[in-house]
């Protein structure tokens, strides 16, 4: 008879209760190693919170409720008149004085798989800018140092990763100095994990001693971020507002202090920004209101006929798109993380999963197979405060990098790059040669560190005496 290990009764009697002890199946194959290994990971399993979750997603299948009597959510939109510019600039000045007060940090939420991408290693290491080459992470980092600079403050940058790329993470930002950012400025943590279960909610083993795990959603941040003591230093640090953004966005100004403006005058837990959505099935949630609430409703959830609603002047009721943007106050994460449960709500993600077979042959499946639990961040807006949305142009601040055809890939991203760059150069004054369909014959691109709007890059062109695009250009 083998030694017992540690806690192996307690763990197989939970995972019994649980009606999981299938994953023992190996047992008698496992050598010493392989054991620990898998009551490692089964003492990290939450069996309530699990149980909770099959009998709600798999067995009965109730999928979240719709919140009731949705009305369109009001928002801030883009400034149109004289009161509305002056109002946009006094936010402005008030960012400004927070960003350099140090009471403001950037966060960018990079634990997700991008299995729809399809990179090999971290999204953020994806090269992402048109002419430089620039990696995700890079352009971000540039944002910052011209942030550091022109605030004269020492920002932080917070970084989540999770367990299946927080090594490669770290290597990378290792192997590139962190970018010249002070080191103890950039701060990466990981979030939560969570198992998955096949569709009758049983664990699948990806090894025959290795469950299979995925993260719990950009909404684990919230949790991550207590758990982690990310939230402590944020308060050593005084920091009291989190510029949340998620990695794949090449064009996200990652602070902008007009956006932290609104929100530090609203008093506002959570702010998020807003797109107009280009059609009625815009594959992005919508923000609604309901009970007084503010709620983003997925694309996939909202009623055909709510998506579809027009107003008298043909505008869609529902135009406010959510674009994954979002001003968090600490003090709000510090309430959403304080209780013992998780105050986001779980949702079901029917995903090919790889596992292995009865006799743990490992198999890649053509179709899904299994269900992922995640959270989104944006659960979190019904229990916000004074909740502000403000409109943006998307053509300045989005443009996810998520399929690696078709849609939101590498080079729309790029394109839309190039031509709100080249539109830039134009207004500050530069010529920039374009074909018959408007399309730029150069490439160009700024970096966020020469020039992050069209004011800076006016003074720039001015300094460097540029008149004309001639060739490829890249401003840094
Ligand atoms: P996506 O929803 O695009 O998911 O994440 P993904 O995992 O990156 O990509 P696919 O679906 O596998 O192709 C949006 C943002 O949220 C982050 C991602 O890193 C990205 O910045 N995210 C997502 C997390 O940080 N953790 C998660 O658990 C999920």
């Amino acid at each position: 008879m083998p030694q017992e290990l540690p806690d192996e009764r307690a763990i197989r009697r939970r995972a019994a209760d649980a009606g999981q002890e299938h994953v023992f199946r190996f047992w008698g194959d496992l050598p010493e190693e392989g054991r620990r290994r898998l009551l490692a990971q089964l003492a990290e399993v939450d069996f309530e919170e699990l149980a909770e979750l099959i009998d709600q997603h798999v067995t009965h299948r109730r999928p979240p409720e719709l919140p009731p009597d949705l009305e369109p959510a009001p928002f801030i939109p883009l400034p149109t008149t004289d009161a509305e510019r002056s109002r946009r600039a006094r936010m402005r000045q008030l960012g400004e004085e927070l960003l350099a007060a140090g009471k403001a940090a950037p966060m960018v939420v990079a634990g997700g798989q991008g299995t729809r991408l399809g990179f090999e290693g971290p999204k953020g290491a994806f090269p992402i800018g048109p002419v430089s080459g620039l990696t995700l992470f890079e352009i971000f980092a540039e944002a910052i140092h011209a942030a550091r600079r022109a605030y004269g403050a020492s920002i932080p940058w917070y970084i989540m990763t999770s367990r299946a790329n927080d090594l490669a993470t770290r290597d990378f930002l290792e192997a590139h100095n962190y970018f010249d950012l002070p080191r103890a400025d950039v701060k990466c943590f990981m979030q939560g994990m969570m198992p998955a279960v096949d569709l009758e909610g049983k664990l699948i083993l990806s090894a025959r001693d290795q469950l299979a795990w995925s993260p719990d959603g950009h909404g684990g941040s919230i949790r991550a971020l207590a758990r982690t003591g990310m939230l402590a230093d944020m308060a050593a640090r005084g920091i009291e507002h989190i510029s949340y953004f998620q990695v794949d966005n090449p064009l996200v100004p990652p602070l902008d202090p007009v956006f932290i403006g609104h929100h530090a005058d609203a008093a506002s837990d959570m702010s998020s920004k807003m797109a107009r959505k280009r059609e009625p099935k815009e594959r992005i949630g919508a923000f609604c209101l309901s009970g007084g609430r503010l709620h983003v409703i997925e694309y996939s959830d909202l009623p055909d006929a709510l998506a579809e609603a027009r107003d008298p002047d043909g505008r869609l009721r529902f135009e406010a798109g959510s674009i994954a943007i979002h001003i968090l106050s600490r003090a709000f994460v510090e309430r959403l993380s304080a209780g013992r449960r998780f105050a986001l709500p779980f949702h079901r993600a029917e995903k090919r999963i790889p596992c292995i077979d009865d006799r743990g042959r490992p198999v890649n499946p053509a179709r899904p197979n299994g269900i992922k639990f995640e959270t989104f961040v944006f659960d979190a807006l019904p229990m916000a405060e004074n909740p502000v949305v403000l409109e943006i142009d998307r053509a300045v601040e989005f443009s996810p990098v998520k399929n690696a055809d078709a849609q939101d890939t590498p080079t729309t991203a790029r394109h839309d790059m190039l031509m709100l760059h080249a539109g830039w150069l134009e207004k500050a004054g530069v010529a920039v040669p374009r074909r018959p369909d408007g399309e730029p014959r150069f490439w160009v691109e700024i970096n966020p560190r020469a020039a992050r709007n069209v004011e800076e890059l006016k003074a720039l062109v001015a300094r460097r005496g540029i008149r004309k695009v001639t060739r490829d250009l890249y401003l840094a």
